[in-house]
């Protein structure tokens, strides 16, 4: 079964001749054929809790590049919709959500969380029937403090400001916010392992803006606690933890989450990553999705670069952020063949 799916076999441990590779955010608007399904409906999450339309934007990817793993396509804001807060997405805009006060925290609904998101476990399930069996199946839920921006805040922003206060103001009805994501979250994740995930990936997307102090409880404890929840449902549950932002915590990060492999951001400098983790753990990333937008001879040195750095261990590779819906098809088509023969 390793022996079949390079890409799992390297989150586990397994230090491979070329980087298996997947792309954050692989399904989206860089691709038309994304487009022209997106337009068949109408809000976005309407796509996300539609299993057919869902499995096909998840293929996609693969049917034109030769990546290791398909990723489900969700979002990480169907946490909060499950929980009972309205979550819209305009376009322009990015997410929108009615924003949470104390007493509403009180009034989500954990216990209904994950029959609201049976849609996607049935999305898991038909990709997992199509796909090859040397892919890997990610699947993957937002980490706590970063789906709490969002839920505090009421939209995505550049500080995460609303949320901070929150948490320093009101630091009891947080902490009430946290424990339901974490405990939502590890039972999400490990249906999505039971549904026919192989991996799943714990975006924290905003861990940036926060001190050592908040960066170790708000993002470090929440993060070890569903690594550890999870792994008393599904023991050995291979984990990919993307802290972005890190930068000098990631070594805490690390050794305290227990997760198999570290996604790295494209600000993490390469030397620092190798002197901060241990070289059994395995990394994944980072090449600047900005570099693939523009192509040519600085994105091939670059990935060179990486793939160089981190070829002593475990190494996915992977850009250090999503990729963006300006980014030329032929780039991405160039990007995979350099990363798989040099
Ligand atoms: O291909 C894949 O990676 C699977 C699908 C996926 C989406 N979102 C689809 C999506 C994944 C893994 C995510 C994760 C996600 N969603 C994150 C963490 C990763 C990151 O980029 O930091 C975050 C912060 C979100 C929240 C979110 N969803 C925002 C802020 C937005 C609007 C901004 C944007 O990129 O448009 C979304 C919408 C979204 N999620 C789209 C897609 C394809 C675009 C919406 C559309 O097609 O109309």
């Amino acid at each position: 079964m390793l022996e079949e799916k390079p890409l799992l076999a390297t989150v586990l441990g397994k230090t491979q001749k070329r980087p298996p590779v997947w792309i954050m955010r692989q399904a989206g608007r860089y691709l038309p054929e994304y487009r022209e399904v997106r337009a068949k409906v109408g809000d976005f999450l309407e796509l996300c809790y539609s299993p057919e339309l869902a499995a096909e934007v998840t293929l996609q990817p693969l049917r034109r590049f030769d990546l290791d793993a398909a990723i489900i396509f969700s979002d990480i804001l169907v946490v909060p919709d499950a929980l009972g807060q309205k979550v819209r997405f305009e376009a322009g805009e990015g997410p929108l959500l009615e924003p949470l006060g104390g007493e509403a925290i009180a009034s989500l609904q954990p216990e209904k969380a994950l029959e609201r998101l049976a849609p996607i476990f049935e999305t898991l399930g038909r990709v997992k029937s199509k796909l090859p069996p040397e892919k890997t199946l990610i699947g993957f839920c937002g980490s706590p403090w970063t789906v709490a921006t969002y839920m505090i805040g009421g939209r995505g922003s550049d500080d995460q400001a609303a949320a901070r206060l929150f948490a320093l103001r009101e630091p009891q009805a947080f902490a009430a916010l946290i424990d339901v994501l974490v405990e939502t979250s590890i039972g999400y994740l490990a249906a999505q392992l039971d549904a026919g995930a192989d991996v799943v990936q714990l975006f924290e997307s905003w861990a940036l803006n926060l001190d050592e102090t908040d960066f170790a409880a708000r993002v470090i404890e929440p993060n070890r606690r569903i690594v550890e929840g999870l792994r008393r449902l599904v023991p050995d549950a291979p984990v990919i933890g993307f802290p972005r932002g890190a930068a000098g915590m990631i070594g805490r990060y690390a050794e305290v989450t227990q997760v198999n492999m570290l996604g790295l951001d494209y600000a993490m400098p390469l030397q620092f990553a190798r002197e901060a983790l241990p070289v059994r753990l395995g990394v994944q990333g980072n090449l600047d999705p900005l570099r693939l937008v523009v192509g040519g001879r600085q994105m091939e040195d670059r990935v060179h670069e990486i793939v160089a750095a981190f070829e002593d261990r475990p190494h996915v590779f992977n850009l250090g952020h999503g990729i963006v819906p300006e980014t030329p098809i032929g780039h991405v088509a160039r990007l995979v063949e350099i990363v798989k023969n040099g």
